[in-house]
């Protein structure tokens, strides 16, 4: 059968979908495609392995309800009306798990460099600013017993969880719509409200879903509710915080600092405040670039692919429902 994948992706994917004897058609232009470019494209395919984020709204899947099975190149799927897809029973398919480690690391990564103002700090050396010794300049905060706060704790949090806690012994809090026995019983990890969340956090991580409920939550209401020395970290989705209000917020001075590695819009404006900012660190959604997880997340889709073409379950469905479940 055809597949269709609409990036370059690790040859991982390529080599186990044509062992299971299929074709590939591969699109390898540096650009997205457009609406129709893809709901042609697709038309002409039995499965669309889909990187990066078209989106794949009503107008597409009803489009293309010949396709068997729809393979994300993500873990996250605020892309996809979940909905409809199970209405029209298209199993679709993303790749938990293989990006966890990379992602917490990522926000790992922000945190600290946020702290100590890392990334703003580099850039003052090219200016020829690194002169006078300040022994009260370039302060940043130490996370030794902080409190580290988990907005949405889920395989991605509870890695963060782990590593703050080793690396700093912090205390963990989280905001969760359910209980992770696991993140209490290991770690120590103890569920509180939302508001005591944003109350007690020093450094308060966003790892949830991008959703109707989360869209634009972390607006000016909710930084004015930080701590004035706490930091924001945000690996999740860039629609999840309101940017303009983090800029005025931390101009203002109700947070300390912020981290994100995803922004809104994709990609971030250069001329964006937070980017000559000392106490902000900013990464072009990397969460999941190291060879590992990216070679995780094609063979997962991979296997998404090849099962949704034998009329199998998918192994990582994101709408089990269509299949009774
Ligand atoms: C992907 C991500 O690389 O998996 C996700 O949800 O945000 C990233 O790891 C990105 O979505 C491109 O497909």
């Amino acid at each position: 059968m055809k597949v269709f994948i609409s990036r370059i992706i690790p040859d991982i994917a390529t080599k186990m979908i044509e062992e299971a004897g299929h074709t590939i058609t591969q699109f390898t232009e540096r650009r997205d495609l457009s609406f129709e470019e893809l709901v042609n494209t697709c038309k002409q395919h039995d499965a669309f392995l889909s990187v990066s984020h078209n989106k794949l709204n009503k107008e597409f899947l009803n489009q293309c309800t010949h396709l068997k099975v729809i393979s994300l190149f993500s873990v996250g799927y605020d892309h996809l009306d979940v909905e409809e897809a199970t209405r029209l029973k298209i199993p679709v398919g993303n790749t938990p798990n293989v990006l966890s480690n990379a992602t917490a690391d990522t926000a790992f990564l922000l945190m600290l460099a946020v702290s100590r103002k890392a990334i703003y700090l580099h850039k003052t050396i090219a200016k020829a600013e690194w002169g006078y010794y300040d022994p009260i300049a370039n302060l940043g905060i130490e996370l030794y017993d902080k409190t580290l706060g988990i907005f949405g704790l889920g395989k991605i949090g509870y890695e963060l969880a782990k590593r703050c806690k080793g690396a700093y012994n912090m205390k963990l809090i989280y905001y969760n719509r359910g209980n992770n026995p696991q993140a209490e019983n290991e770690l120590g990890a103890v569920k509180v409200s939302f508001d005591e969340l944003l109350q007690q956090s020093d450094v308060l991580s966003v790892h949830c879903a991008l959703t109707d409920e989360t869209r634009g939550l972390f607006d000016k209401k909710i930084f004015r509710k930080m701590k004035p020395t706490s930091i924001f970290i945000n690996t999740a989705r860039g629609g999840i915080h309101n940017e303009q209000d983090l800029i005025e917020e931390l101009k203002a001075g109700s947070i300390w600092g912020a981290g994100l590695d995803v922004t809104n819009p994709e990609p971030m404006n250069p001329d964006n405040a937070l980017l000559d900012m000392p106490n902000v660190a900013i990464l072009p959604h990397i969460g999941s670039a190291t060879f590992e997880a990216r070679e995780g997340m094609a063979r997962i889709a991979a296997l998404n692919i090849i099962a949704g073409l034998n009329g199998e379950r998918l192994p990582f469905a994101v709408n089990p429902g269509i299949y009774g479940a």
